[in-house]
Formats: C-alpha cells, sequence, structure tokens
C-alpha cells in the first residue's frame, strides 16, 4: 500500500474511504482498495445466506451492524435503515461522517447496548465474537438476541475448523473437544485476541439463546470464517 493509493482510490459506490490506518484497524492490512472489494464480499456472503434461508431482504427494514468498524460491509446497506454501533469512538466517528445514511452510536465493551428490545428485524456481526474474551460471549450474544424482533434474524462469523493451522496441539485438541480457544485474551476487543469456535460450541451455547436456522462453514467469504444464521422464536 502506498499514499498513491489512497489518492486514487475511488470507491464504486461514490462513498468515502476511511484512511489506511483506519483499514489495518479493522481488517489487519493497509490497502484500502482490498478493504472495499472484500466488504462487497462480505454484504454478498450475507445476501446469499439470506438468500439460501428464503428470508425476503426487502422485509428487513431496521438492520443492526453490531462492531460496525469503519463501515465495511455497512456501506452496503443504504437502501434500508441501518444501524450501526462498535466500542471504538474512531470508527465510529468515521462512519458517522461518511456514511449519512446510517445512524452509529458508541457502545461500552460490556453490554447493555443503547437500543430497546425488539428493535430490530436483522443484525449482522462479521469477526467481533472472534474478538472477544470467553466472559463476554454470552452476555453479548444474549444482548443481541434482546434486542432482536421475535422472528427476527442474527448473522454471525466465526473461526471455525478451516482455522485450525493456526493452532498449537493442544488448542487443536481442546478445539476438537467442543472447546472455545482463546489466544491473548488480554487484549480482548482488538485483532491481537484471536477466538476460534467448534461447530458444536455454538450449536450448545448460543443454539440454546436463539435457534439455530443455518450454518455455513467458511460461508463468511471476505473472511474466511463460519457463517451461521439464528432466528428469534
Ligand atoms: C475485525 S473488526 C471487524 C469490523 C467489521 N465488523 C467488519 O467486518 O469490517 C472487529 C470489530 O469489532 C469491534 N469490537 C470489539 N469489541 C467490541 C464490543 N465489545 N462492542 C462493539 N464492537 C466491538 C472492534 O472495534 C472492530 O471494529
Amino acid at each position: 500500500m502506498s499514499e498513491h493509493e489512497v489518492e486514487t482510490f475511488e470507491a464504486p459506490d461514490g462513498l468515502p474511504v476511511p484512511s489506511p490506518d483506519l483499514v489495518y484497524l479493522v481488517t489487519g492490512q493497509y490497502s484500502i482498495e482490498a478493504f472495499y472489494d472484500n466488504g462487497v464480499i462480505g454484504y454478498d456472503s450475507i445476501v446469499s445466506m439470506l438468500a439460501r434461508n428464503k428470508i425476503d431482504q426487502r422485509a428487513l427494514a431496521t438492520v443492526l451492524d453490531f462492531g460496525c468498524g469503519c463501515g465495511r460491509v455497512m456501506r452496503h446497506w443504504s437502501t434500508c435503515n441501518v444501524l450501526g454501533c462498535d466500542y471504538n469512538p474512531e470508527l465510529v466517528s468515521w462512519c458517522d461522517e461518511s456514511l449519512p445514511f446510517a445512524t452509529v452510536s458508541v457502545n461500552g465493551t460490556e453490554p447493555p447496548l443503547q437500543y430497546g428490545d425488539s428493535e430490530f428485524d436483522f443484525t449482522y456481526v462479521i469477526s467481533v465474537f472472534t474478538h472477544l474474551k470467553p466472559e463476554l460471549q454470552v452476555p453479548w450474544f444474549s444482548e443481541l438476541a434482546r434486542v432482536l424482533k421475535p422472528g427476527g434474524y442474527l448473522y454471525v462469523t466465526f473461526h471455525g475448523s478451516s482455522h485450525l493451522d493456526k493452532l498449537t496441539d493442544d488448542d487443536k485438541r481442546r478445539f476438537s473437544a467442543g472447546d472455545l480457544v482463546v489466544i491473548n485474551e488480554e487484549h480482548s476487543g482488538t485483532n491481537a485476541c484471536a477466538v476460534f469456535h467448534p461447530e458444536g460450541y455454538v450449536r450448545r451455547t448460543f443454539g440454546s439463546i436463539l435457534d439455530l436456522v443455518d450454518f455455513v462453514p467458511v460461508g463468511a467469504k471476505d473472511a474466511s470464517q463460519d457463517a451461521y444464521l439464528f432466528r428469534r422464536a
């Protein structure tokens, strides 16, 4: 990545693009073009998950992007009432200035969110639980369930078995036994903390809070993460 790219890259959607430093914060690389292209893939991964479950995207009037970062995927939801939140005020501030159709806010590192019960038809969470320490996993999932309307859907991505090569043999054993594996827990909330979710853990832990509707291994093609779709009864 070079300064040249910063000056010349124009996003095809005509919206502003974030600085390389903000891009690095959320993606771990500096290329704005890759950030943009990857956001399109992330959006398409969601649309594909909705389509294969016969969910009419036009019926999703109010949508939440939890852990929205600098709007990599949120920028593609301009046709509905989209809200975004993140605990990093710098990222939220960029979204506020650059994505006028989105209503954004800063949340705390722990629940609650500022939203009322049952506000959202659809919430998506891309690569956020992958960076949250274990004691925040259930509280945040439950909080997202609270703000979902009955009948609403939650799309969440996790590092699954396609990431096993990043683990030590001990951690691989833990993962295979269905336990959460956490690296650098002390950096929870940042990309330095990496959390790996076995399918069994997701089904057992989150499937007891919301109904699991669909699971696509590496379905989040933007992040090479497993994609899960839940529904509030
Ligand atoms: C890997 S980035 C992904 C950002 C965005 N979802 C995307 O796909 O481009 C992880 C994001 O989670 C946010 N995050 C971490 N802990 C959070 C928390 N407790 N509440 C809200 N956002 C959080 C970070 O600030 C960061 O923007």
